[in-house]
């Protein structure tokens, strides 16, 4: 029975192009995830949007004299071209400022309120007599009460990067008055009020990574605390109380919400406005993809905000990664440390970025990005152990057998050996998928390379050509069985380089078609006209690289 997978992708927020860290730490683990699903023949609903709300969105609008809404188009259109790019394969990805959106996002508000479960209160907030507005933290600026860095801005210091709750003599950072403190009245959500059913559902969750689990344990212990879920701002979703027409509801309550909005969007773009209900109820499963810094917005507030709704599903699981480094160091959007994913796919191709990130993902701890390992694990890995298996058995074959799969005859143990393991390679690397152990994974897949490059080796049909023929068509028979093989279970990782491969193997259709299995032999099948599946990079790109960094 397929199965319903909902694979659910942390929202970027619209104010910049993606950068590698963002990539290892969600998008690519969530694609890879929802290819394997696809292939196995699950259905599967992958979305994500713009996260098009925010301050630092209308910071850097204000910073270039344009509206909110034009930087994070622009911003999302970037996004979209990066996606197509990569092989980023969502089903839907579309912003936060959609009226569809603010639609659902009301829905849940007013439900909450009659629920009981968000409630009016007073708070203090900044406001600039002479700016005649409300101050968001992050125009908020003065001395941090740590470093002492005269110009730290009110959430977050950019020097010794502390959260700050309170900067010595802050003053509006626009104009530089000193704020008055304000009360107006907000709309909290009782988050308190879930604390034991949160304990009881998370502590069942025992497939959860443990820096997920503990995470949320540690927030639940601390207590959780009723949170002011509208701001005094005009950037944002509408707040559909009267009264507060000039206040908006908190980014990071709306934001999640994104993930119940896309999917009715898609649902409706699919001509069924009730499609998305088989991927949020039920037998279907959600996973949440996202950086470690998003753990309590999807372990706790969502979960929250759909007890609160009722009648959905709860995250079932949320495999967060931890953060890539950059050669030793924290990526930097301030400081420029960083590689930018518009500016690699430009470069460069996208399945070398896909491996390198797939074989060093930021699973169960930080993981370091280099130009010197992008580079040795192309040439010595992809290039080496897969693409040259694929292109010397491939082009052999065509040139000897005329350009088609020859027949085997009767199979030796060597033949067997690597038929079968071929055969285990499907759950070797199926297993682990499922689990969102990603490394493990492709891992396996690769020892299936290296073993059919052994056989190979130990085969040379390149020799045994000469004297016999049948025994040289029946090694290429196997190794292109093996290679086949490889086309299947690296396609979640490498998609374009497997599509290609299938291409080559004169295989019709896509992947997709192939499914997740182990069709042999491949008996008679056309060859297309060999090239390389990929292409060994120069030494000098590490120098050409990191002068670009910083
Ligand atoms: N925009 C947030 C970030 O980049 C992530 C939001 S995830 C969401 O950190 F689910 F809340 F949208
Ligand atoms: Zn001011």
């Amino acid at each position: 029975m397929p199965q319903h997978i909902l694979v659910a992708v942390a929202w970027p927020y619209a104010n910049g192009p993606l950068h590698l860290g963002h990539i290892a730490g969600a998008y690519l683990p969530a694609d890879i995830f929802a290819r394997y699903h696809r292939l196995k023949g699950n259905h599967v609903l992958m979305v994500s949007g713009s996260d098009m709300h925010g301050t630092p969105i209308t910071i850097s609008a204000e910073r270039e004299g344009v509206s909110p809404e034009e930087v994070a188009t622009r911003n999302h259109q970037g996004f979209l071209e990066s996606w197509q790019k990569l092989g980023i394969s969502f089903d839907l990805f579309t912003t936060t400022h959609t009226p569809n959106h603010a639609e659902v996002v009301h829905d849940i508000f007013l439900t909450l309120r009659d629920n009981d479960c968000i409630f009016k209160d007073t708070m203090p907030s900044a406001y600039c007599p002479q700016c005649d507005r409300y101050l968001p933290d992050r125009y908020l600026e003065g001395e941090c009460p740590y470093c002492h860095f005269p110009a730290a801005r009110g959430d977050q210091c950019d020097e010794c990067g502390k959260t700050i709750s309170t900067l010595y003599g802050f003053r509006c950072s626009i104009c530089g008055a000193s704020p008055q403190i304000r009360i107006s009245e907000h709309f909290f959500l009782r988050l308190s009020r879930f604390s034991d059913r949160l304990e009881s559902w998370a502590r069942a969750q025992t497939h959860w990574r443990s820096n997920v689990a503990n995470f949320t344990m540690r927030y639940i212990e601390e207590g959780l605390r009723d949170r002011a879920i509208t701001r005094d701002l005009e950037w944002g979703v509408t707040v559909p109380v009267d009264g507060f027409e000039n206040k908006r509801i908190y980014v990071w309550f709306e934001a999640v919400i994104g993930y119940l909005s896309a999917s009715k969007e898609w649902a409706r773009i699919n001509g069924d406005s009730e499609l998305w209900r088989q991927f949020w109820t039920g037998d279907a499963r959600a996973y949440y993809f996202i950086g470690k810094d998003n753990i309590p917005f999807h372990t706790l507030i969502w979960p929250a905000i759909l007890l609160g709704y009722g009648g959905l599903n709860l995250p079932y699981d949320v495999p967060a990664n931890e953060f890539l480094t950059l050669e030793g160091r924290k990526f930097s959007t301030s400081r420029n440390w960083a590689v930018w994913l518009p500016g690699y796919l430009k470069r460069y191709d996208p399945d070398p970025l896909r491996y390198i990130l797939s074989v060093n993902m930021p699973e169960t701890g930080d993981t370091d990005f280099s130009w010197r390992e992008f580079l040795r694990r192309n040439n010595d890995e992809l290039v080496a152990t897969y693409g040259n298996l694929a292109h010397r058995v491939l082009s052999f074959t065509y040139r000897n057998f005329d350009g088609h799969v020859p027949a085997l005859g009767e199979l030796d143990l060597s033949d067997n050996a690597l038929l079968s393991k071929a055969r285990d390679t499907l759950d070797s690397v199926g297993e682990p998928l499922s689990n969102c152990h990603f490394k493990e994974a492709i891992k396996a897949a690769f020892s299936l390379a290296q073993e059919a490059n052994r056989y190979l080796d130990e085969k040379a049909p390149w020799k045994a050509i000469k004297q016999n023929r049948d025994a040289a068509a029946q090694t290429v028979g196997v190794a292109l069985g093996a290679v086949s093989c490889l086309r299947t279970v690296l396609s979640p990782f490498l998609p374009f380089s497997s599509e290609k491969l299938h291409r080559l193997l004169g295989s019709g259709g896509s992947v997709e078609d192939v499914g997740w299995s182990f069709t042999f032999p491949l008996t008679g099948q056309a060859l297309a006209l060999p090239e390389p599946l990929f292409t060994k990079l120069d030494d000098e790109l590490v120098a050409e690289e990191t002068a670009r960094l910083g």
